[in-house]
Parts: C-alpha cells; structure tokens; sequence
C-alpha cells in the first residue's frame, strides 16, 4: 500500500461575514476526496482556511466599528466551529493574518524582486472591492463589476507590477501539456482562451489602505490581497521558512494534487497562480477543479443578494450527514445546481430514510430477533443461489466503480454506484423473505441471507464513509466492527468476507426518521 501524498485545498474565505452554503459546499466536497483517499492509504494533507487582508475586510471592520484585527478574530472561530458542525477533517486551517503566512508571502516578494519580475509603475482604473478585482473601462457593464453587477470604484494608485504579460506563451504551453491542469473541460477553453487573448501585467501592490502584507522593499504598499491570499497554498506547507522540517514539508506535498474552488475565481487560479509560480520558479499545481454555483430559484445564493441559508439551520432539521449527502449528489460537481427544500426532503426520504437507513434498521432488527444479534458465519457452500451471487458480484465491482468515479470527482456517480448495492441488498431481503425462513425453521438458509445482507451492508458503510462519515462509523458500531475511520486500505476492507462470525450486532435507532414536509 502506497502512502504517497495527496494534497487538496479549498479557497480559503473571506471573513466578511459567515460562511453559508456556498462556502460550505467546496469544503464538503474536498473534505469527501481527503476522506476518501485516506481511506486508499495516502498520506493527505486536507488544507482549508481563511482570507483576512483586503479592503472588503477592512470595511467590514470598520462597519462594525472594531480594528480589521479584532474583526478576523471575532469571525475565525466562527468557521471553525461551522466546519466542526460539518464533520469537516481538515489537517490544517490558515489564518492570512498569521506570521507564518506574512513570512513566506514576504520571501515571495523578495524572490520575484530580485528575479526582475516586478517593476513599478502608475494604475488607473477601476475596482471592484467586494470582489477585491481591477477592472478596465472596456470590462465594465453598465460602469458596473461585469463579475457580480455591484459598484466600482476609481483608483489611481503608483504600484508595483508583476509582468503577467511575459507568460502567455509558456502558461499556454503548460496548458497544452497539462490537459487535467484545468477541469472540467469546459472551463480549460475559457481559460486557454482567455490567455490567447492576452495577458496585462497585474497590479499587485496596493497604497490607498493598509490592511495588508507590507512589500518589504517597498515602504506605504501592501500585498494586493488576491496575490497575498493564493500564497496561502504554498505558506501553508512552509514557503519561506528556514526550518528543514518546512522543507521537508513543503518538499513532500508540493505540487497540490487539487485546488478546489468556485468557477468565479478561475482566472485567479488558473492564470496569475500558475505564472506567479513559475516566476518564482516553483512548479505549478497539478489540478485546479472549478465547481459550479448553488442556486435558489434560478439566483446564486449569495450574502450581498440576501438569499444565503446558513448551514446550521439545515443540519439542524436534516442531520450533518444527510447535508453533505443532499449536496455531493445532488449537484453534478462542476455544474451549477438548483436547491430546495423540496428536492432536500425528497432525497431524505427517499435515498436515506427509506433505502439506506430502512436497511440498516431491518437486518440489524432481524440479526437481534433471529440469531439474537451474532452475525452468522460465512456459508459453508460458498456459491449458494443466483441473488447471493449477484448480491456478492454488485458488491465486488462496486470498489472499481467508485474509484473511476471519484477519480474523477464524480461524487454524484460514485453515490450511485454505492445506492446500487443498497438498492439490491434490500431487493435481496424482500425476495429472501428472511421472516418466512424463521417462521419455517429453515435456520441454515436464514444464516446464509442474513450473512449476505450484514456483508453488504459493512461494504455499502465503507463507501458512503467519504460523504457520510459519522454514519458509516455508527452502522460499523452496530455491526460490532471497530473503528471505520482507522480503515486505510478499502480494497482489502472491502473484500466479501470480512464480518467475524459472532460480531455482536445491535439495532438501535433508526438512522434516518423520515422528515415530513412542513408546508
Ligand atoms: N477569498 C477568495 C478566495 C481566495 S483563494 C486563494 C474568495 N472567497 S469567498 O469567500 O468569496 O468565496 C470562496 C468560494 O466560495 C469561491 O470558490 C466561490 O465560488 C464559492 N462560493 C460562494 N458562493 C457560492 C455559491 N452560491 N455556490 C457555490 N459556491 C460559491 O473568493
């Protein structure tokens, strides 16, 4: 078993305000690849955090009449606690405020400085704040940011530039190379696009406000927060540290195996990042995956457009589990997706309290009530009948099925591909009839099927552990099996075969009660 790294970071968020489902939405679906991969045997580092420079963040602060500081310091613990209420396994959270951010963000100054990357110059234009983008006159829509239709402001500042425009050629031959580089595809054609277009050297030093990284050759400027926020990636792992263990660090997970983040905040990612880095001389990362927008009736949800729903208050009435299942299949990962209430309840009741839990609940029940809760042991005649053998087939495809989808970050289908065999199993139990046999007497056969569909169901908990961790871990619980989060090779775990016999199995509460619609 190899245990090669893997590295996957989201976008780290402004702390203008809370997070709400968008937010929460990227850091599920890297929390579910981080999962799932420690569960392959590598070595991940699951990287999330927050972007606290900026002019947005200063108004923010001064909106609520404390220091830009007392602000971060006040929001910060709110992501926390939220991810925490997510299930959310994060191995390290950066603060932008943090000196180990400021240090590397400095070395990286000083690098490309010296490098000649970096000249000083005169920008006129305009500025989206809440976005934290510059704008030419020709970009805008109605004088309006063309990105999120808000106001912009003038600005006529000397900064210091970084000569983006130097790198048209070699990003695009990057591209050319890297074709997984940009995904899904149809966000590499904006992106190649948008460079054959042409590159502008970038602004990237502001003088107007303080509320920055300060350039250390360059008194009154501070780090455009854009170029200080994507360094997070690299000051995570130790960029700019002295210390052999940074390196070893920085050495060990570099490049990342996926940014993940939102299709609004490619261009960042997908063109200044890269170029950025190869000025600097460090290799670009290996994937950066765009995702889609949650919508509420046809609108991204969004703060500024008031229609975001905090996290909290569906958990609250769905469970933590059913909130990160209800969005990873859902939402097709790379498109936008429509939410509600409807839909969430439907996909409840449907998928998790009537196929999922109703399956649990049974057999557990039946195991207690029939062979007074030890699991039976495996069948002496192995082959048995043609529904164990295609209960035993959907079961054994399923580890490659489930591979091929979330290797492509296909939550959606590697979903489905888990719901086929809990789709059969309770198929299996219903044509079965395991109530019949009891009453009949014929033990032999009742151990046989009860044994299958107790298999099936530790294999269908080791598949949905990425989405629905705390789920899979109790159905284990119950099953009288050990902990499903120290399982580091699914393969071998998912092998047919694997319930001791006399694994003391409990029913307990049903996992899903069904959620009836208030309205
Ligand atoms: N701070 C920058 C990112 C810097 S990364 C070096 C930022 N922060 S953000 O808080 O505004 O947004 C973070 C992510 O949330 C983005 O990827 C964005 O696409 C995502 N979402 C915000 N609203 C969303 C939806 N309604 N739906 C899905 N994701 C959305 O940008």
């Amino acid at each position: 078993m190899s245990m090669s790294p893997f590295y996957v970071t989201t976008p780290i968020y402004y702390v203008n305000a809370e997070p709400h489902l968008g937010t929460a939405y990227t850091t599920i679906a890297a929390d579910a690849i981080a999962r799932y991969r420690r569960m392959t045997g590598r070595d991940v580092l699951f990287l999330t955090g927050l972007d606290e420079h900026g002019q947005k963040i200063a108004q923010a602060a001064e909106e609520h009449g404390v220091s830009p500081q007392e602000w971060v310091d006040s929001i910060a613990p709110k992501f926390a606690e939220v991810w925490e209420m997510l299930g959310i396994s994060n191995d390290d959270f950066i603060r932008t405020t943090e000196e180990r951010h400021k240090r590397g963000v400095q070395a990286f100054w000083q690098k490309l400085h010296d490098d000649g990357w970096l000249y000083q110059g005169h920008y006129e234009g305009w500025y989206c704040v809440p976005d934290e983008t510059y704008w030419t006159d020709e970009q805008l829509e109605d004088g309006m940011c063309p990105q999120c239709g808000r106001e912009v402001q003038h600005i006529r500042e000397d900064n210091w530039f970084f000569k983006l425009s130097e790198f048209g050629d070699r990003l695009l031959e990057f591209y050319a190379a890297n074709p997984g580089f940009v995904q899904p595809e149809t966000r590499r054609n904006e992106v190649v696009s948008f460079v054959t277009g042409g590159l502008k050297d970038l602004s990237i030093s502001r003088t107007t406000f303080s509320w920055g990284v300060p350039i250390p050759f360059a008194e009154g400027h501070v780090t455009y927060v854009w170029i200080d926020a994507l360094l997070n990636y690299i000051t995570a792992l130790g960029y700019g540290s002295d210390d052999p263990a940074d390196a070893a660090r920085f050495a060990r997970y570099w490049p990342a195996d996926y940014h993940f983040v939102g299709k609004d905040i490619i261009r960042f990612h997908c063109v200044i990042w890269p170029a950025m880095l190869m000025a600097a001389g460090i290799e670009p990362p290996k994937s950066v995956f765009a995702h889609g927008f949650l919508l509420t009736k046809g609108e991204k949800m969004s703060k500024s457009k008031g229609n975001a729903q905090t996290p909290a208050s569906l958990v609250e009435r769905f469970g933590v589990d059913a909130y990160r299942y209800y969005f990873l299949r859902d939402v097709q990962f790379g498109q936008d997706g429509s939410i509600s209430m409807e839909s969430m309840i439907q996909r409840y009741n449907g998928d998790l309290a009537n196929d999922w839990g109703n399956l649990c609940s049974r057999l557990f029940n039946m195991t207690e009530k029939y062979l007074s809760g030890a699991a039976p042991a495996a069948p002496a005649d192995a082959a048995g009948t043609a529904e164990d053998a295609t209960l035993r087939a959907i079961a054994g495809s399923l580890p490659e099925a489930y591979e091929e989808r979330m290797s492509r970050l296909d939550y959606a289908g590697a979903l489905e591909a888990a719901w086929e065999l809990i789709k059969y199993a309770n198929r299996y139990i219903e044509n079965s009839a395991p109530w019949t046999l009891a009453k009949e007497g014929d033990d032999a056969r009742l151990a046989v099927v009860l044994y299958h569909a107790l298999e099936a169901v530790r294999i269908a908990a080791l598949f949905t552990a990425p989405v629905m961790p705390a789920t899979s871990a109790e159905v284990w619980r119950r099953l009288g099996l050990g902990d499903i989060a120290q399982v580091t090779d699914i393969l071998a775990a998912a092998e047919w075969g694997g319930l001791p016999a006399g694994s003391v199995v409990t029913k307990g509460e049903s996992l899903f009660p069904r959620i009836y619609d208030e309205e």
